[in-house]
């Protein structure tokens, strides 16, 4: 049976994932900052290499050597440029962009041992046009969807894909506290100006996660799979 590591698997998106994958039959073992009851939950902050290091050792331990990746692990920030202040784009950047850094860099080594391997990198639609007021985070994020381009290169030959799948507008604690706060405009609005009509839900994503790890998706690296109802925004 395939080892996942899902990050952020506690909330939202990754939680979907996390489910998914378990239906799928993968062992899944999660990443995040708190603990959650399911098995195989893992505590570390993902902007720290060494207690990302003495998750996956566990991991390793329980479960074996990790091949599937999910980065899902994400922290959004609304504030006009000029007042964002350089700790808080620090750390927006560290969570979105050096959190995946740290985390491929960490299971890479199973992987290539393998000569399989399955990435996959949620970014989020706000690359497609900007999104205001969200500087740090969409500056993040569209470096994970250059770094995911970048090391399929690297590494399809040695068997692991790496794709990126940037969600738009998914109904998770994340949107909700973002909404209810007043940055995201009338939700109503935005349901209308979607082409499908609805807003979207974690288990889309995780439907989209789950056919980029599958066997069959092996033709499929350096891809941004867009899932957002044809907002595109
Ligand atoms: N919801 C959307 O519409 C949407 C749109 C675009 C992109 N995204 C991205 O999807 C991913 C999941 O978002 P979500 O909406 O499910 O949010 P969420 O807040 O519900 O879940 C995010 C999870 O990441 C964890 N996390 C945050 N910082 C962490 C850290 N430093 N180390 C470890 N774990 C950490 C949180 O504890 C939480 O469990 C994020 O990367 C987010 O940026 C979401």
């Amino acid at each position: 049976m395939k080892n996942a590591v899902v990050t952020g698997g506690g909330s939202g998106i990754g939680q979907a994932i996390a489910n998914r994958l378990r239906a799928d039959g993968y062992n899944v073992a999660i990443l995040d900052l708190t603990a959650s009851d399911t098995e195989f939950s893992f505590v570390a902050d993902v902007t720290d290499r060494a207690a990302i290091d003495e998750a996956l050792t566990g991991i390793r331990a329980q479960l074996g050597p990790v091949s599937i990746l999910v980065n899902a692990a994400g922290l959004d920030s609304f504030k006009k440029f000029q007042d964002v202040s350089f700790e808080r784009w620090l750390r927006v950047i560290d969570v979105n962009l050096h959190g995946v850094f740290h985390c491929i860099q960490a299971v890479l080594p199973d992987m290539l041992e393998a000569g399989w391997g399955r990435i996959v990198n949620i970014s989020s639609s706000s690359t497609h046009s900007g999104a205001p007021y969200m500087a740090p985070y969409v500056a993040a994020k569209s470096a994970v969807n250059g770094l995911t381009k970048t090391l399929a290169l690297e590494y399809g030959p040695s068997g692991i894909t790496v794709n990126a799948v940037p969600p738009g507008f998914i109904d998770t604690p994340m949107l909700r506290a973002a909404a209810d706060k007043g940055f995201l405009g009338d939700i109503e609005q935005t349901i209308a100006a979607t082409p499908v009509r609805r807003i979207g839900r974690p288990e889309d994503i995780a439907a989209a996660c789950a056919f980029l790890i599958s066997e069959e998706a092996g033709y499929i690296t350096g891809q941004i799979l867009g899932v957002n109802g044809g907002r595109n925004t």
